[in-house]
């Protein structure tokens, strides 16, 4: 879900409604506002997209200079307006904006039940502000007192914004788990989840840490205290976004200009990283924790989602090239699976946005069992650096397109960029191999600019593909983890159904599924597995299976089975992720758009999932 935030001189509505369509991309259920304005706290709220509210207000008295909004990926509840925030209290005096989950909402509701509180929603939201208003009215305390009163009896994981209609002057905010900013500018104050909705209007921030209450009150300095009362100063930083990175640049979508964008994000990825005049790879992460990477027993990849499927990659480079065992976990089952972690364990948590609830849990289940946790993520100063000993940052800029791409390649080229460098540390990588390496990992953002040049070929192609209902990808060796990925931007975004499987496990089951109906995307470039692949797809072509393949330039054999083909340039197989994904991301992309599907919103999806 999305928060904003406005206290200042200036009417708070339009501020706050742009600030939810640029977070809009953390979730998009239901949308709402509340504004105080002589004396009124009015609260607004609309079930879809923020275009929906804006609807419903028009004829709404939206004027007021303090304000709180939401939009909403729903947790508990339906994606109904009943359901949407803000809630106000029973007296109506308070309204809450909320994040995350109050795990022991039933608890807390029994008891003012008890008191005589009733509820409008099922929400456990509503739940935390009539909890509020309690410690409030029976504490005879201020609102940022009662929200920290109210806060030492809550489990589990929140960002909220409390107004309160008697006081007009002031917002109350308070994280543990999900992120808050504040944005500090000439006499006004914004409120957001991340940056983006707060960098067109000033670019001096600071982070609310966990468990820190934040008082901003108009004209005055903010004041920061944490949940067990100890006083906080608030350290400010300077943002390095820009708003043209939270455009689209003429593009129809977020996810296609984010795909266009990789040839430069890589090399913003690796720019004072991989030189080649030097004959060297740097990485400052490492640099500082040389022996701890020297020495490690294990290495542990922990993350979700599309980050996982790099994390994939990320092991088979490592083994490669460094020659350390390396298991990768999906965060949500690491950190409840009660798993063996070692001191000399090094524990790698990749996380675009940096605030994914799991994988933030897993970094702190390793760090209590004593590892050491590297982490490689894209938003900075989100909460997994932060919650880290060291890391990488993956430099590719906002990310808006729910569907992962530019990040993804990045993560893919710092863990390849760390594997390599351990490996030439350990000497486990000769000097040759390390020298052909760099000179590869330089040349790779152009080829990826070749092959965006076949973007209209594969949009010609898509067109022909909505009749399918289930799609099959394969690969081997580095590749598999890329046909996991293909498969899961085509479900994302088309809502097609679509497996990712390693070329070889076919036989085991998903060749049942075969028939002329059936598109099976192979990627099956230059490798020392590509003549089994190509058996594998005779296989398929022996059941009237439709192939959509990529290939190296110049292949004949596997262009010559296939019923469409996509050329990628050659490299060597450690970097062949980064070429061979391109094509899939732009399949499922124009699928996507010819089906007539929201691209840079899909359905029931969420870019930031900050609840397990
Ligand atoms: C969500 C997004 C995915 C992303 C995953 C992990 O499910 O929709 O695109 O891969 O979270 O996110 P992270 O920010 O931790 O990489």
């Amino acid at each position: 879900c999305g928060i904003v935030g406005y206290i200042g001189n200036r009417e708070a509505y339009p501020i706050l409604i742009k600030g939810l369509h640029r977070l809009e991309y953390r979730g998009y259920d239901s949308a709402g506002i509340a504004l105080i304005h002589e004396g009124n706290l009015k609260v607004y709220k609309a079930k879809g997209k923020v275009s929906e509210l804006e609807h419903y207000a028009e004829q709404k008295d939206v004027a007021g200079t303090v304000g709180i909004a939401h939009t909403r990926w729903a947790t508990h509840g339906e994606p109904t307006q009943h359901n949407a925030h803000p809630h106000y209290s029973q007296s109506e005096e308070l309204a809450i904006i909320h994040n995350g989950i109050i795990e022991n909402y039933g608890l807390l509701k029994e008891g003012l039940v008890r008191e005589g509180y009733t509820f409008q929603s099922e929400t456990d939201t509503e739940v935390l502000i009539q909890l509020i208003e309690f410690m409030k009215r029976s504490n005879g305390t201020d609102l940022s007192t009662a929200v920290q009163l109210a806060l030492t009896q809550v489990v589990g994981a929140y960002a909220i914004a409390v107004l309160d209609r008697n006081n007009p002057d002031q917002i109350v905010a308070a994280r543990k788990g999900s992120p808050l900013v504040v944005g500090i500018g000439e006499d006004e104050y914004f409120l957001g989840s991340d940056a983006t909705p707060i960098i067109e209007f000033t670019n001096r921030v600071t982070y609310i840490g966990d468990e820190e209450i934040v008082t901003i009150r108009r004209g005055e300095a903010l004041k920061i205290r944490t949940i067990t009362n100890i006083e906080k100063t608030p350290r400010i930083q300077k943002l390095e976004m820009t708003l043209s990175q939270l455009e689209k640049g003429g593009y129809p979508h977020f996810m296609l200009k984010e795909i266009f964008e990789q040839p430069h994000t890589l090399s913003d990825c690796m720019r004072g990283r991989v030189n080649v005049e030097g004959n060297n790879i740097t990485l400052a992460g490492f640099i500082d924790n040389r022996e701890k990477f020297l020495n490690a027993r294990r290495i542990i990849i922990t993350a979700c989602g599309t980050s996982w499927h790099a994390a994939q990659i990320g092991m088979y480079a490592i083994e490669e090239y460094a020659r350390i065992p390396v298991e990768v976990e999906y965060s949500s089952e690491f950190r409840y699976r009660k798993p063996v972690i070692h001191k000399d364990d090094i524990v790698i948590a990749i996380s675009q946005s940096g605030e994914t609830a799991d994988t933030l849990a897993a970094v702190e289940l390793a760090k209590n069992a004593g590892a050491f946790i590297f982490g490689i993520c894209n938003v900075v100063g989100s909460s997994i650096p932060r919650n880290t000993h060291s890391g990488c940052y993956t430099h590719v800029g906002p990310e808006i397109g729910v569907a992962s791409t530019k990040a993804f390649t990045a993560q893919v080229a710092v863990l390849t960029m760390l594997a390599i460098l351990i490996g030439k540390e350990k000497r486990t990588v000769s000097r040759e191999e390390y020298l052909n390496l760099i000179r590869e990992l330089n040349l790779i953002p152009e080829k990826v600019a070749e092959i965006l040049k076949k973007s209209g070929q594969i949009e010609q192609y898509a067109k022909t593909f909505t009749y399918a209902g289930n799609c099959i990808y394969l690969g081997r060796g580095y590749n598999f983890p890329v046909a996991l990925e293909g498969a899961l931007k085509l479900k994302e975004i088309s809502y097609i159904h679509a497996e990712g499987y390693p070329a070889a496990e076919m036989k085991h089951g998903p060749i049942a599924l075969v028939s002329h109906e059936m598109p099976v995307i192979v990627i099956a470039t230059q490798s020392d597995t590509y003549e089994k692949v190509t058996s594998n797809i005779q296989e398929i072509k022996a059941r009237k299976g439709r192939i959509i393949s990529v290939v190296t330039e110049g292949d004949q054999v596997v262009r010559g089975l296939s019923d469409f083909s996509v050329e990628v340039p050659e490299t060597l197989p450690c970097l062949t992720p980064l070429l061979s994904v391109i094509p899939l991301q732009l399949l499922a992309y124009h699928i996507a758009v010819v089906k007539g599907c929201d691209v840079d919103q899909p359905r029931n999806l969420a870019k930031s999932v900050t609840v397990e």
